[in-house]
């Protein structure tokens, strides 16, 4: 089979029919066998100028798990030559010299499609792995984000999913609704006026005729939704301008106990992580809480897509 993609830039790559179904075959399997060798003798890069502890050590792990080797910068922002003010083009550009894929978390949102441009432009094959662009994409969370629902629920399709905070500014979010929403589900969106969904990713959804709707509390769709994504406010990400949030804001996008015992018969609660206040710590241990389980499947969803690009 041809692959479908080489990088990883946004979950719009992995819409095309067949990869969805690729993806959750090749993560079932890992998870029953964790080992696998499509990356003997590969290196793979991990080059993060933002915080990371999920994304980070599940590449990494996986890396391990496919016998590749792998070089980390946890700080780049501080330990790399970015301190001394290297563009990210041609830090790319050398390392791309090291490695056989770089897996890039950087805070401008156009940095790993950047990235690829630059190695397009040197006719350089090395792959790109987006994993996290400021407040673009984040494509592999949506890979697994996808899984956990196909595991948990059965289904991916025809679905109410409301995702819940700061949708503004998560790239978790565009990336998951760039992914389910072309799977006619229905995507409720819940936050404070000012952190809506971009007009960008609204009018994509408009076009793709995705039922998108609106709403200020959670308490509004506690009773409809299949899925219940809920998000962290991304405070590191200043928006000026911004009117600052009410405590009103707060406890309107808040996951206490009983909301989430009031969840739809049958319905998930998931997270990207990290949990700041959003979800009482209580909740975790109601069966529908599926935050733990969404975290775990990061390791073997992620050697499914290496697995496709170099397998
Ligand atoms: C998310 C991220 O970095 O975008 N975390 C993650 O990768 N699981 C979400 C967040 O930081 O809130």
């Amino acid at each position: 089979m041809k692959r479908p993609f080489t990088s990883l830039i946004e979950s719009q790559q992995m819409v095309a029919p067949g990869v969805q179904e690729r993806i959750f075959e090749l993560a079932s399997a890992y998870k029953q066998n964790p080992k696998g060798d499509c990356l003997r003798g590969k290196r793979v890069g991990m080059l993060f100028y933002e915080a990371s502890t999920r994304t980070r050590w599940s590449f990494e792990a996986a890396v391990d798990d496919l016998g590749g080797s792998r070089i980390s910068t946890e700080n780049a922002r501080e330990f790399s030559s970015a301190t001394k003010g290297e563009r990210l083009e041609d830090t790319i550009r050398v390392i791309a010299g090291y490695v056989d894929c770089i897996v890039l978390r950087h805070y401008e949102d156009d940095s790993s499609q950047r990235a690829r441009d630059l190695l397009d432009s040197i006719g350089c094959k090395v792959s790109v792995i987006n994993a996290g662009s400021g407040e673009g994409q984040h494509p592999s969370q949506a890979a697994l984000d996808r899984f956990t629902i196909r595991e948990e629920l059965g289904r991916t399709e025809g679905l109410d999913i409301a995702i819940v905070g700061d949708i503004r500014r998560s790239r978790t979010a565009r990336s998951l609704a760039y992914l389910m929403g072309r799977e006619r589900n229905r995507i409720h969106l819940v936050s404070p006026l000012q952190l809506r969904m971009k007009s960008d990713l609204l009018g994509y959804l408009a076009r793709h005729e995705v039922p998108v709707k609106e709403y200020r509390s959670l308490d509004d769709v506690l009773g409809i939704a299949d899925v219940v994504y809920m998000l962290r406010t991304q405070n590191e990400r200043p928006s000026p301008g911004m009117e600052p949030l009410t405590e009103a804001d707060v406890l309107n996008c808040r996951m206490t106990l009983s909301r989430a015992q009031s969840v739809k018969k049958g319905g998930i609660i998931m997270h990207p992580l990290p949990i700041v206040d959003e979800i009482v710590p209580e909740v975790q241990y109601l069966p529908h809480a599926s935050y733990f389980r969404q975290s775990d499947n990061g390791v073997p969803v992620r050697k499914a897509l290496f697995e496709i690009m170099f397998g």
